[in-house]
């Protein structure tokens, strides 16, 4: 029997304009908004961690150096740190990017809309399965979203699509929200 290839990249479509929260995005990534004390898009890349996934795609855009810096190694910050002797601390800002994950980046010049997002990761994907996460959908679960899709994917062998059920009052908010992670 042919083993299954596994999910080991992911692509992050992260180079929209994100107009519906202006002012919030005038000069800041919508995906770098923070939920607590962590941006959106480090939520995301640890849910594809946790499936398995080791290569992170990020399609960038103008204005969005900020993600790359966050998943960039803080030199100075983290020999201060060190210094201090703040080591927790320090394992906090480390684990951001664990050693065994990378991280790449592509452009996508204009945003042309979700699909042509996706199509400027072709190159770099290279016919290998992937998975797609919308970072400004935050989805928690007890098992991880994308590890229940990897999980499925292994066992139909086809693209899944992850959707969510929303209450009729709430449809017109989030009608474009639905589908927020796919395998393929
Ligand atoms: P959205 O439609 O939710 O994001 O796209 P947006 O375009 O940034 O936001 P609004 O609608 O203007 O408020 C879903 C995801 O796809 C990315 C976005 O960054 C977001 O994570 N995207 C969208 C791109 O990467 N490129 C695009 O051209 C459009």
């Amino acid at each position: 029997m042919m083993s299954i290839p596994q999910i080991r990249k992911a692509v992050f479509p992260v180079a929209g304009l994100g107009t519906r929260f202006l002012p919030a995005t005038k000069a800041q990534p919508k995906e770098m908004l923070p939920v607590v004390d962590k941006p959106l898009i480090q939520y995301a890349v640890e849910e594809a961690y946790a499936a398995g996934v080791r290569q992170m795609i990020f399609v960038t855009g103008r204005h969005k150096r900020s993600i790359e810096d966050h998943f960039d190694l803080t030199w100075e910050l983290e020999q201060a740190l060190e210094q201090a002797g703040k080591q927790e601390l320090l394992d906090v800002v480390r684990r951001v990017k664990p050693d065994d994950m990378d991280c790449v980046y592509v452009r996508q010049a204009q945003a042309l809309g979700l699909g042509h997002a996706v199509m400027c990761a072709h190159r770099l994907v290279n016919g290998d399965p992937f998975a797609v996460l919308l970072a400004d959908d935050l989805m928690i679960g007890d098992t991880p979203v994308l590890a229940q899709m990897v999980k499925q994917y292994e066992r139909w062998r086809t693209s899944i699509l992850a959707v969510r059920e929303v209450p009729r009052t709430r449809r017109a908010a989030t009608a474009s929200s639905t589908a927020t992670r796919s395998t393929t």
